[in-house]
Parts: C-alpha cells; structure tokens; sequence
C-alpha cells in the first residue's frame, strides 16, 4: 500500500509495498509515483491521475488499462489497484492498496490454453451468459469470429425461438451449478451460424470455480454427420428387417404349399376315381365335382403361393415378350372390365428374354386384374407397355425389388392404370403374401410376382399416387447383350462401332432396329436424350454412330447433341427429323454429319450410317 499526494509524490509505503517493489521504504518515499510503474505507461497514467483528482472515489483502478508494476531490479509484474481518497490536514491524498496478480494471469493463461486445445467447441460463459472465452473450434463450427462473439450473450449461438428456454435452464444452471450434459428437458438442442442456418448440438457443462467468481464451460460438439449416420442406419435396419420377414413369409408358404400339394393330390385323385366309380344317375354326383373343383382353386392357390416361395417349376425358354401378350389377348379381354379401355402398346422388336413363358402369363394376368380391381366399376384406361430400356445403378437401387442389379439395358412390361393409386403405408406391404386390402382378395397375386421376377433375376417398380393411378414396371434381364454381341460376334476382327438410335417414337426404333441387324450393324436403342447419354456413357468406348431424333420431349436432340460433344464422345451424329434440314437444324449449334428426313428410306438410313462409319473409322486412324 502506498499514500500519494495530490502531486503524485509517495508520502507513505508499507512493509507489502517494499516487498512487493524491492525498493526499501527511505528510496520510496518523497519519489514520484511512476518510479513504481513501466516508463511506457507514465504518461498515460499520468492522466489517469489527474482525472482522478478532479473527480477521487473509492474505485478498482485498471479496468481501462491493464496495470503493471516496476520492480526494482527492472522486471514487470501484472497488478490490481484499488484507490481511496482521503482528507488530511496536509490535503487530499490517495491510498493505493496494490496487488500482485501474476498467478490469477497465469491461471487464466492455463485455462486459455486448455480450451484451446480441446477438440470440442468450447464456450466460456460467465455466470450472467456472457461470453468470457472461446476456442477456434468454435469458429470454426459456428462461424463467427472470436472477437464477434467475446462479451456477447451466449444466446448469440442459438435460435432465437429458443432464447427464454435456454435462459431459464442457464439461470437455474447458475444456482446449481454440476457437471453435466445439457439438453434433458430442453428438446433438441440447436446451434445457430449468422447467417440463420441450424444444426444439432450437443453440449456437456462444467462449472469452473475462479478467482473472479463463477464460470460455466460448455464443450460443444456439432452432431449433424452422427445423426445423419443414424438416420442412415435406421433405414438400411428397417428394410433388412422387411427383406427378412418376407424371407421367412416366403419359406413358411413355401412349406404349406409344398405340404398342400401333396394332400391335394390324395382329394382330387380319391374324388376323380369316385366320381367314376359312380352310376349315372347317382344323386350326390354334383357333390363329388364341387370337391374336384374347390380342390383345383386350392391346387391354383398352391402354385401361386409356391411362385412367391420361388419353388415353382420352371422351364426357361427364349421368349418375345410382346408375342407373348399378344397371344394372350383374348384372355386379357375377359380379364379385364368392359368399362376399362386397354390400350397396347407392344415393341415388335424387342430381344428375346429368357424366361418360363407360363410364369410371364402369370405376371401380366395378376398385374391387369390389379389394375382393372383398382379402377373398379368406373370407366377407365389401362395401357400395357413392352419397351427395352437402359436403367443407370441408381434407378435400380430404388426400386422395390431388385437384388443387387447391375445398371444395363432391360426390357420393361408396364401396367399403367388411372385407378385408386395406393397410400403410402398399402405400398409398403403389397408384396406381402396375404396382404391385401379387397373384400374378396386373397393378397397373393403380387406376392407371386414377386417370386417369380426374383427368380428371374429381373426387378419391379411402382409409382403410385392416391387418385391418380399406378404404374407397376417390371424388368427383365436380357440373357446375352442381344443387339450387341449377337451381331459382334461373327466376326474374330476388331470390334465393329455400335450405332445407337435415339428417338421417342417407338415405331422409328423398331423400324431402325430391324434395318440395322438385317445389315448385320450392331445398334443400341435409347427413347430419349437422358437415356441416350446414359448409354452414352456406359458404353464409351464401343458406340461410334448415334442417330438422333431432334423432336423429342424433355431434352431435345440438340440440347443432347450439345452434351454429346461436351463430354467428347468420340462419336459421329446423323440427326433425323420431320422437318426439313434448314429449318429443323436452327437451333443445332454442334457438329454432325449427316441427316436424314422422315420418313426416311431404309436404303437412305443405311448409307447415312455407312458414310458415317466410314469416317468414325478414318478418324480413328489419323
Ligand atoms: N394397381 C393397383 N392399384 C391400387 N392398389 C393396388 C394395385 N395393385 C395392387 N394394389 C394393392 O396391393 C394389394 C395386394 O395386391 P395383390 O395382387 O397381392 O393382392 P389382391 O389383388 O388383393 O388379391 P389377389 O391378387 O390375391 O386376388 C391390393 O389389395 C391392393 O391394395
Ligand atoms: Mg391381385
């Protein structure tokens, strides 16, 4: 403690004074005030002084100036001083109690450091929520700056809807401070970033026992990658969970089928050999034929149920999907209302797929009775659509059955109905056996399908929007890369070019089709910009001719030129279009080598596509 005149000359020092400074207390006294303070800060304490003077209080000094000391061997040491003026007979004078705080500095230096270097965003609040101390970890996760957020309201960090509930929790925080994590009771917890964006947090407290009173340490941790994970699990966990049960569904039909079968076989064979044995006349006749007949529902019920276990007997041959609906039409026509119009839009030039023809029948029969139960006794529209189509890994991860399916070309029946459309909850069951939600409905006709595409090897998607209708697609895998490798095949010599034909019309495709394997040119199909580029991309290095429809809905024939030649496709382009040259290539901005009008000439096409080879070829060998 030292007394100080108005002057600023030291009229008294004590034993703590002369320990502290290390000057001895004759040195001390009569000296001006500064010889106890660094020479860089005389002047400005000089001015504090006399503000001082003009207006003495009892005060802290330094909470405008950080304050320190000057011992007498020349080191400097952090100090708080506390001023009180006083009245003597000599005038007023000053007593300044002084204080080394060297270990309170290094202490708040320790902490400093330890919130630093910890992983988690760390926010140092005092006991009224003001922002003491903040790591770079919190810049980082926040991202507001350090100096931002230094004296601000820890509520700066956090939606403003929440605002009154976090104060609360941090009031009754303060009065009981524990360690702890933080956010039961409060719901989720929320980080806010300046720019108004949230995320989820999750924060742990420490109370933090000071010097200068109580702080509260809140280690933060931004958890929007772990509750991402989470959700990720959940989803893969929920449909292995439903992969399982239609699983053991299907070994338990399985089982009862097989078992039913073999009992069947005992009624319809014991009720036939009655039924013979039987006079002419006998009256109970008709008896005996009811039980052939309910046992042949059962035995149908069987092989139903048998597909869905994927135990049905199988005989696998080369088949024309369209041929195939084709020449089941007129059982269609019974199937099918009369107040439903069907309408058929069937490729004649599909490859062959590999498959159990009856089992095919089956698909087609189950998904029209569908479509036409959906619409029920109103009048609507049911189409049945064959096409073949390139799906990309994506497209098939989606749907809802396919058992790890490379991307490639498929050829695809579609049943499209303007029905009922099913809810959200109805579609996630549909392939269950014995779902159903039909008065008179077994639930077994789409769990069959489902056994039989899988055993196929081929995929089912549905869309469907209540009112509005469903669409059930289903996949075939080709056997071999028919198109492709049939053709390239013949030939030991290097690989021929591929042409690929894109156009949105489905006659064109077969009418191209057809030219090109009858001239022996390998050729792929696309029926639109999209699917062309998908293609495109999939088969880089083996197509060299595309034949381009420029009228096509969604992407037009040049915007999928322009594509083309951004992705440097090493490919020559012959586009095609209804109008004449001049006017349908207005808008084409790219290169491309020939053109062909429709309707085109088969012989015309084919020398197009040949002009075009010819120059893939001489370009390939420059
Ligand atoms: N095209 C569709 N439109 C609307 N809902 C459909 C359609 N196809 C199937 N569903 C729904 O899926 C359920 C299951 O169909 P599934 O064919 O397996 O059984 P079902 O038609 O009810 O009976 P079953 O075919 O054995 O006579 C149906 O009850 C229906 O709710
Ligand atoms: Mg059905």
């Amino acid at each position: 403690m030292v007394v100080v005149r108005g002057d600023g000359i030291m009229a008294l020092a004590n034993a703590q004074a002369v320990r502290l400074f290390g000057h001895s207390r004759e040195a001390l006294i009569g000296q001006p005030i500064e010889m106890l303070i660094p020479k860089r800060l005389h002047e400005e304490h000089r001015n504090h002084r006399q503000v001082y003077a003009a207006k003495p209080s009892l005060r802290p000094m330094g909470s405008e100036m950080e304050l320190f000391g000057l011992h007498v061997d020349g080191s400097e040491f952090p100090v708080e001083v506390s001023l009180s003026p006083v009245e003597t007979k000599e005038g007023s004078v000053v007593i300044a109690a002084v204080r080394d705080i060297t270990g309170r500095k290094k202490d708040a230096e320790l902490l400093r450091q330890l919130v630093e270097s910890a992983p988690d965003a760390m926010v140092i609040v005092d006991a009224r929520g003001t922002i003491r101390l903040v790591n770079g970890q919190t810049e980082r996760v926040f991202g507001y700056s350090r100096a931002a957020l230094i004296g601000e309201s820890v509520e700066a960090l956090i939606p403003e809807r929440l605002h009154a509930v976090h104060q609360r929790h941090r009031e009754r925080y303060a009065r009981g401070p524990t360690l702890r994590a933080m956010g039961a009771g409060m719901g989720k917890l929320l980080g806010r970033r300046p720019d108004g964006t949230e995320f989820p947090i999750e924060i742990s407290l420490s109370p933090i026992e000071t010097r200068d009173g109580l702080l509260i340490s809140a280690a933060i941790r931004d958890i929007t990658e772990r509750q991402r994970e989470e959700e990720r699990r959940l989803s893969i966990e929920a449909s292995l969970q439903h992969a399982q049960k239609l699983e053991s569904l299907g070994v338990m039909a399985g089982g009862v089928a097989h078992d039913f079968n073999n009992l069947l076989v005992g009624v319809l064979g014991n009720a036939e050999l009655v039924e013979a044995e039987l006079p002419p006349d006998f009256p109970l006749r008709v008896q005996v034929q009811d039980i052939q007949a309910a046992a042949e529902r059962a035995a149908d019920l069987c092989l139903q149920l048998l597909a869905y276990a994927g135990k049905a007997r199988v005989e696998l041959q080369p088949t024309d999907l369209s041929a195939l609906i084709r020449d089941m039409l007129h059982l269609i026509e019974i199937a099918v209302s009369k107040h439903h119009k069907l309408h058929l839009a069937l490729d004649s030039s599909l490859p062959l797929i590999l498959v159990d023809s009856t089992q095919v029948r089956q698909v087609v029969m189950n998904l029209l009775l569908n479509a036409s139960e959906a619409i029920s006794d109103r009048a609507g529209h049911i189409t049945v659509t064959t096409n073949i189509r390139y799906f990309a890994q994506e497209y098939l991860r989606n749907c809802d059955v396919a058992d790890r399916l490379e991307a490639g070309r498929y050829v695809v029946l579609s049943v499209k109905d303007d029905g009922s459309g099913m809810s959200q909850a109805v579609r996630c069951r549909i392939f269950e056996p014995f779902f159903t939600t039909k008065f008179t409905g077994r639930g077994i006709g789409l769990a069959s399908v489902l056994g039989i595409v899988r055993a196929m090897g081929g995929a089912i998607q549905v869309e469907s929007e209540v009112g509005a209708g469903t669409c059930v697609n289903v996949l075939f895998p080709l056997n071999t890369e028919q198109g492709l490798s049939e053709v390239e095949t013949d030939t030991d010599g290097p690989k021929q070019p591929v042409i690929l034909v894109v156009d949105d019309e489905q006659v064109v495709r077969s009418v191209a089709s057809v030219a090109l394997k009858q001239a022996g040119l390998p050729y792929l199909v696309a029926q639109s910009g999209f699917e062309a580029l998908e293609i495109l991309r999939a088969h880089r290095d083996e197509i060299g001719v595309v034949l381009l429809d420029l009228s096509m809905p969604g992407m037009s024939g040049a915007q999928c030129l322009h594509t083309m030649r951004e992705e440097c496709f090493d490919i020559e382009v012959i586009l095609c279009s209804g109008y004449e040259e001049h006017d349908a290539t207005r808008a084409v901005t790219d290169q491309y080598i020939g053109f062909v009008q429709k309707p085109w000439r088969v012989r015309h096409l084919l020398s197009e596509v040949r002009r075009a080879l010819d120059t893939h070829a001489s370009a390939a060998h420059t």
